[in-house]
């Protein structure tokens, strides 16, 4: 077993570059699915989900080689649209529901187990279903399977009761190849959503308003093979924004949208951070004492709900009484265990996280919850006081490439120990 050790109280000084997206490459892999032939993703990061994504896809018959962050994902063989065989590792990642669109767009078939993914709160299904039927598909579920078959997939107006990521790029996956117009309304905004649609356009397909609050999609018969370059990780910048504060360094953080980080950005000036634009990077500079604030979590362009955990330990060390609202998922307060042992004053009432500011954390043992949890206890271990440990690794290796490498660069004492 892995874990992280972490001497803390060394403020992050120098460079760092993005990785692709995760949450975007995710769909895009899919994606490629759709067009039956090949297509080369760049900006892939190195992460675990990606590696289970492509090596479900290879199981269904898809031919994939990597050459650094070059993915080159040869469809043009039958992908089998049946995933049963591939249930553990489909359950193992959230990211599997896009074999639903996937598979159902280009065979109006698909057999695809529930998707399973980091334990955040409920995470159900329902508009991915809804849109499916509503593009004329038969849906049910059997044996924790999705089973669809459509004799054709017919566009129409669909509109979802919740902002789902997920069911967006699910159902524009679906649309893309049916007959007609589908309109989608009340959809994610999320630079995912914009990435996916973006290389779905450059195959051929006819998507627009990706990025606002309804997508048009007209159906084509078939799609091409293109290349394309997967968009920076908005989440694993943010990430290293807070560490940069946190710590009171000095980083330039390079391969941003900064517009991608306003959210993320106001908050930290709100507490005191220094941020800059430097052509495609956005330079940190943390204050001496962070001050407290409030956030409350939000679809694009609000707070990102993946950056609430390592938000929350800024808050633990920042002068006065912080307030976090997680408007997402209801059960993303679980890590606040760990923090508490680190010395963290948290109070949890329902999906409202009351954080009042102490001198210091102090290092012990620490577990990484799910992956963005995971991110924060790196975080919490490079302010805290002594030599933190953080166990569950693997949660983190699932999306972020080279993280301790990368803070040791930028003068954290960090190493990964098997113990
Ligand atoms: C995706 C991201 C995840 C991020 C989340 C919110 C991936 C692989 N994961 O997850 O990192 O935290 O977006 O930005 O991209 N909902 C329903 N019915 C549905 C679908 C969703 O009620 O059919 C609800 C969920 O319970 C949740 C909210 O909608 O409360 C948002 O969920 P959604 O945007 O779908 O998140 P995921 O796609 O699971």
């Amino acid at each position: 077993m892995e874990k992280l050790k972490i001497e803390g109280g060394y403020p992050l000084n120098g460079v760092v570059r993005i990785t692709g997206a995760k949450n975007a490459v995710l769909g895009l892999i899919p994606a490629a699915v759709l067009c039956g032939c090949v297509n080369t993703l760049d900006n892939v990061p190195d992460i675990d989900d990606v590696d289970q994504i492509v090596s479900i896809l290879e199981s269904l018959g898809a031919n994939i080689s990597r050459k650094k962050d070059l993915l080159i994902i040869d469809t043009r063989d039958q992908i089998s649209y049946d995933c049963s065989p591939y249930e553990e590792e489909i359950g193992a990642m959230r990211a599997s529901y896009y074999l639903l669109g996937a598979l159902l767009g280009r065979y109006h078939k698909a057999i695809v187990p529930l998707p399973g993914g980091c334990a955040i709160g409920d995470r159900p299904i329902d508009q991915h279903i809804k849109g499916f039927e509503a593009l004329g598909a038969s849906v049910s579920i059997k044996h924790g399977q999705v089973m669809m078959e459509a004799d054709e997939l017919v566009g129409t107006d669909i509109y979802l009761d919740v902002v789902s990521v997920g069911a967006t790029i699910n159902i524009m996956l679906a649309a893309v190849l049916a007959k007609g117009v589908t309109t989608i309304e009340n959809v994610a905004k999320e630079p995912h959503i914009v990435d996916v649609a973006n290389f779905l356009n450059l195959m051929g397909a006819k998507i627009k308003g990706a990025g606002t609050d309804t997508i048009r999609i007209k159906g084509v018969d078939h799609l091409h093979g293109c290349e394309y370059s997967v968009v920076p990780d908005q989440i694993t910048a943010g990430t290293y924004m807070m560490a940069a504060a946190a710590t009171g360094g000095n980083v330039l953080i390079k391969n941003v949208i900064p517009r991608h980080m306003d959210a993320v950005s106001a908050k930290l000036k709100e507490m005191g951070a220094d941020i800059t634009s430097e052509g495609d990077g956005l330079r940190v500079i943390g204050p001496e004492h962070l001050k407290c604030c409030r956030v409350k979590t939000l679809p694009y362009p609000g707070f990102p709900t993946d950056l609430q955990q390592p938000m929350a330990v800024l808050m633990t060390i920042a002068d006065g009484n912080s307030i976090i609202n997680e408007s997402i998922f209801e059960s993303r307060f679980k890590y606040v265990d760990q923090l508490r042992k680190m010395g963290a004053d948290i109070t949890i009432n329902g999906r409202v996280a009351s954080i009042v500011g102490v001198e210091k954390l102090s290092a012990t043992r620490i577990a990484a919850t799910d992956l963005r949890a995971g991110a924060a206890m790196v975080v919490a271990g490079l302010v805290a006081d002594g030599t933190t440990t953080v166990s569950n690794v693997h949660f983190i290796d699932r999306g972020y490439e080279n993280l301790e490498e990368n803070l040791r660069s930028l003068g954290a004492k960090i190493e990964r120990v098997d113990v």
